[in-house]
């Protein structure tokens, strides 16, 4: 077995099966890409979040890479997600917003296993960001913590 080709094959044909099982490939995932910020960008809770964006096309192309990554495991998106959020100060209502438009577009545009094969990982990767950037509010730490220093 050629151990260079074994990866790259491999990654190549887990993609095969995912566009084959779910429907979605590049063209639709760059089409729900631009309806989903469409609708992002002109929402009353997350819209003025995107004020910050200049060039639409350069964070479309972006974004586009980042699901291409993600839903079909091309590998091919090296940004930090993370860093890319922390200035926004986004709050756990931003994120359920977020989440809503974007089932509301998945269903919308993909079939159902696609739709469900999208929100299943958006759902995660907004959970890992969500717990990343905002702080947890723990009250009864902050009671033991108060507690002890009186
Ligand atoms: C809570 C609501 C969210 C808001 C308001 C928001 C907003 C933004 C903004 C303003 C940018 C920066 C664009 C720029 O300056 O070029 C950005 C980048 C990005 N966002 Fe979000 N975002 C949210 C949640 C999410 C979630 C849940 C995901 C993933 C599932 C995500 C994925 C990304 C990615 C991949 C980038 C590009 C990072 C890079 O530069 O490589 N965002 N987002």
């Amino acid at each position: 077995m050629n151990a260079d080709l074994e990866g790259p094959d491999r990654r190549a044909a887990l993609t095969r099966d995912i566009i084959e099982r779910t429907g979605i490939d590049e063209a639709a995932i760059e089409a729900f890409v631009r309806a989903f910020y469409a609708a992002a960008r002109t929402d009353a809770s997350i819209g003025p979040k995107f004020d910050g964006v200049i060039d639409w096309e350069a964070h479309v192309a972006r974004i586009t890479c980042f699901w291409r990554s993600v839903a079909l495991m091309t590998g091919d998106y090296h940004g930090q997600p993370m860093q890319a959020h922390a200035h926004l100060r986004l709050e756990p209502a931003h994120f359920a917003r977020w989440l809503s438009l974007f089932e509301e577009v998945a269903r919308a545009r993909f079939t159902p296993e696609g739709a469900e094969h999208m929100l299943d990982r958006a759902r995660r990767i907004a959970r890992s960001l969500e717990m990343g950037l905002i702080p947890l509010d723990l009250p009864a730490l902050g009671k033991a913590a108060a507690g002890r220093a009186g």
